[in-house]
């Protein structure tokens, strides 16, 4: 129902031309929801805003439905967006408007007869349950009750596609959980194919079908979801689901570890933790060695059904043979390590 066929974007402006998309193709069925990830600026934005064309593809053509976006003109693209939803990080809500006229404003924009508005515009507030808010203004409301806002907004038009840019990245962790359970729910109900934008490993998880990695603008994968999580094929994939990256530990850190390989004075260790009594042990046996001084700076852990896993870094500091030794004294004890590398200067 969505088809890409080599989909290029190059931003120009009076000094600078800036490839943000090359060559880009793929297909989704209806109801596919399609995670699009990949490092910052390496063209999400821009893949998911020529999906409807917010921005222009210099190459390449968007078919939805059966219809070529890119070859329609003004009139006809205005009524084939209506097929296209699209919800936004920073919700993109008129605050002198209430709730109610901000969901209306598409329908009114398209001459819809006022009784008919209302009527939908109710219908629309029930689903995302906020038709308690209806005459409340956006100021008035949460992060998450505005982006449930934003999405009764896009839904106005009864939409077969939705597109979403980071549309939890702004929440808090609770907060956007509960979105994503929205979306998921709302998307299956509706049948919507869902493309979404995303850096949080756990939107990717909870919704995607399949996962796109963009890297410098180009597709490096398009890959099943279960697959992606098992092994990407692409190294932009692989650099995604590295411990690292979900610890979110600061990029400095990682890369001059990185570029330092073996142990030195301070030396980045990552664990896998795959069992719940696995970071007590891991303690106990750093305790054996008092010479060693212990940063903890990253841990990822779930806790599901009594059981952990996940992974923890550490920065340990201490001459390079303690370290060594300790390192040797977890092999032993088969606690998975790994010698990510060493820095120079303490975090
Ligand atoms: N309106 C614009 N004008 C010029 N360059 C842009 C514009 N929008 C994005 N870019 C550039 O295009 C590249 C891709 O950007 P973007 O699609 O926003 O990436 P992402 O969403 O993955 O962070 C980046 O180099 C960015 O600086
Ligand atoms: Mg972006």
């Amino acid at each position: 129902m969505l088809r890409v066929q080599g989909l290029g974007c190059t931003y120009t402006s009076d000094r600078q031309r800036v490839v943000a998309l090359r060559d880009v193709s793929f297909e989704l069925r209806q109801a596919e929801r399609l995670a699009i990830v990949g490092e910052s600026g390496a063209g999400k934005s821009t893949l998911l805003r020529c999906l409807n064309l917010l921005v222009r593809p210099t190459h390449g053509s968007v078919e939805v439905d059966g219809q070529v976006l890119t070859s329609l003109g003004h009139k006809e693209l205005t009524l084939a967006r209506h097929h296209i939803g699209m919800i936004f990080q920073h919700f993109a809500l008129l605050h002198r408007r209430t709730i109610r006229e901000n969901v209306a404003l598409p329908l009114e924009l398209a001459g819809v007869p006022r009784a008919k508005i209302s009527q939908r515009v109710d219908s629309l507030l029930e689903r995302v349950r906020l038709l308690d808010k209806a005459d409340a203004y956006p100021a008035q409301l949460s992060g998450g009750q505005r982006q449930r806002v934003g999405i009764a907004r896009a839904l106005a038009h009864s939409p077969r596609v939705l597109l979403c840019d980071e549309p939890t990245s702004a929440l808090d962790a609770e907060t956007a959980r509960h979105v994503v359970a929205l979306l998921d729910e709302l998307s299956k109900e509706l049948n919507l194919t869902l493309v979404f934008v995303t850096h949080q490993l756990e939107l990717v998880r909870a919704l995607a079908d399949v996962v796109a990695v963009l890297d410098g603008g180009a597709l490096s994968e398009l890959t099943p979801i279960t697959q992606f999580l098992a092994q990407p094929r692409s190294a932009a994939g692989r650099r995604l689901l590295t411990p690292e990256a979900q610890m979110k530990l600061p990029h400095h850190l990682v890369d001059e570890a990185r570029r330092h390989a073996g142990v030195g004075p301070s030396t980045l260790l990552t664990f896998a933790i795959s069992s719940t009594d696995a970071t007590s042990t891991i303690f106990q046996m750093l305790f054996r060695y008092p010479q060693l001084h212990v940063d903890v700076v990253g841990a990822n852990i779930e806790s599901t059904r009594g059981h952990s896993t996940g992974s923890l870094s550490l920065l340990v500091h201490g001459a390079p043979a303690v370290i060594q030794e300790a390192i040797a004294a977890f092999e032993q004890q088969t606690i998975p390590v790994e010698v990510v590398g060493h820095v120079r200067s303490a975090a």
